[in-house]
C-alpha cells in the first residue's frame, strides 16, 4: 500500500484549516495515469480552494493544488507509459479532484501533456498556470495583430508583482515591447524593472494618466489580472487597433466601460481562459516556454515544501504576492 504526503483543507465553522496528512494512493479518484508529482505552484485560485472561498471547491476534505508535474508511475492509456515526465494544470484539478498539493495525483490522460524537453520539472511549475494564462494572453495578442512584431510597441501590465503579471512583464520585454508595469507595491519598484519593466506606475496613480470615458492614446497592449477600475482605466488609454487581454479578478468580478474604446478607436478585449481550453493549445504554449519564449524565472521564484504553503496561501490571499511560489514534493 502506498502512502504519501498532502495538504489538506477542512471546513470548521471557523473556516477551513490546513494541515499536511498521510494518505493512501487507494483514496485517489479512478484515472489512466497515477502520477509521482515532483513539484506544484500555489495560484491565487489555490488559494481560494484552501481557504474555503466559494466558487472553486465543493466539498472537504480537500487536497487543492491546480497544477502539477511528475512522472508517470502507471498507465492505463496507450498514449503514456511509466516514467514519462508530464505537466497537468487546469480542468478539474485541485478544484474538486485531489490536486498538485499532494505526492500522487490520478488523472485522466487527456489533462496531461508531455513535458517538453528545454523545460525542467521545477521551471514548468515557476511557470505553472499562471506562466500558462501569461502566455495564452500574449499570443491572444500576437493573434489579434496578425503576429505582427512586437517590437516599438508599448504595454502596460497590471498586477504586475503576482505570477500571471510578473510572467506576462517578463515576457512582453523580452519580445522587445516597451513595458509599464502597474503595482500597488512601491517597495517593488526595482524588482519589476529588473523583470524588464521601463516604467513602474503605483495603481493609485494610474487615474491621473488614464482619463474616464476616453483618454490618451497611451498602450498599444495590455494584460490586465485585476477587473474593476483598473480594466476600466487601461480601455480609455489604448491607441488606436490596440487590445487588452483580460484573465483575472482580484480587483472584482465587474468593470465598467463607455462604448467610445471601442467604437472610436477600435480596441477589443480579448478574454483569457487557461483552464477548459484544449490541451493541444496550453501544449503550444508550454513548447513556446521552452524555445523561443524561454525567460530565467530563478530571480522570480521562491521555493518552499508542504509545510510551509499555509504562510504563503496567506500571503497570496492579502494580494502581497511577488512572483511565483513552487512547492517541492520530492
Ligand atoms: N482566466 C484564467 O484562466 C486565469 C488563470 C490564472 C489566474 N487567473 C486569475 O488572475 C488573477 C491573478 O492571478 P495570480 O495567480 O497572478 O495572482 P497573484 O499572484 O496573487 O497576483 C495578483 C496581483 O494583483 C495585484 N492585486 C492584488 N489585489 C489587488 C486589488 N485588490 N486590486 C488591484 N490589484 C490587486 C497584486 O499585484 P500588485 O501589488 O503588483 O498590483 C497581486 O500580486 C486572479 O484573479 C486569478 O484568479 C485567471
Amino acid at each position: 500500500m502506498t502512502t504519501y504526503q498532502a495538504l489538506e483543507s477542512v471546513k470548521t465553522e471557523d473556516g477551513n484549516t490546513l494541515s499536511v496528512v498521510e494518505k493512501n494512493v487507494d483514496e485517489l479518484p479512478e484515472g489512466d495515469l497515477l502520477i509521482k508529482v515532483s513539484y506544484s505552484s500555489l495560484n491565487y485560485k489555490d488559494a481560494m480552494s484552501a481557504s474555503g472561498m466559494p466558487g472553486v471547491t465543493r466539498t472537504y476534505p480537500h487536497t487543492p493544488g491546480i497544477d502539477a508535474v511528475g512522472e508517470i508511475e502507471s498507465s492505463s492509456d496507450q498514449n503514456f507509459k511509466e516514467g514519462d515526465k508530464v505537466i497537468v494544470t487546469g480542468y478539474d484539478l485541485g478544484m474538486n479532484t485531489a490536486g498538485g498539493f499532494g505526492q500522487y495525483i490520478r488523472v485522466p490522460a487527456k489533462w496531461a501533456t508531455p513535458l517538453p524537453n528545454g523545460l525542467s520539472e521545477s521551471e514548468s511549475m515557476s511557470l505553472g498556470t499562471a506562466g500558462l494564462t501569461a502566455g495564452l494572453s500574449v499570443q491572444a495578442l500576437e493573434t489579434y495583430r496578425d503576429n505582427k512584431s512586437f517590437e516599438g510597441t508599448k504595454s502596460i501590465v497590471t498586477g504586475a508583482t503576482g505570477g500571471v503579471g510578473s510572467i506576462a512583464l517578463m515576457l512582453l520585454s523580452k519580445l522587445n515591447s516597451e513595458v509599464t508595469a502597474v503595482t500597488g507595491k512601491k517597495e517593488q519598484t526595482d524588482f519589476l524593472t529588473g523583470l524588464g519593466a521601463s516604467e513602474v506606475i503605483l495603481r493609485n496613480n494610474l487615474e491621473e494618466v488614464a482619463k474616464k470615458p476616453i483618454g490618451k492614446s497611451i498602450w498599444d497592449l495590455g494584460v490586465d489580472v485585476v477587473s474593476g477600475d483598473m480594466l476600466t482605466m487601461l480601455l480609455t488609454s489604448l491607441t488606436p487597433g490596440g487590445a487588452v487581454a483580460c484573465s483575472g479578478l482580484v480587483g472584482g468580478p465587474s468593470f465598467e466601460s463607455s462604448i467610445f474604446p471601442f467604437i472610436l478607436r477600435g480596441n477589443a478585449l480579448l478574454g483569457i481562459d487557461s483552464v477548459e481550453i484544449p490541451l493541444e493549445q496550453k501544449s503550444q504554449i508550454w513548447k513556446r516556454f521552452s524555445s523561443d519564449w524561454k525567460l530565467d524565472l530563478v530571480g522570480l521564484t521562491k521555493e518552499v515544501s508542504l509545510d510551509g504553503l499555509d504562510k504563503e496561501i496567506q500571503t497570496i490571499l492579502r494580494g502581497d504576492q511577488v512572483g511565483r511560489i513552487v512547492i517541492n514534493l520530492i
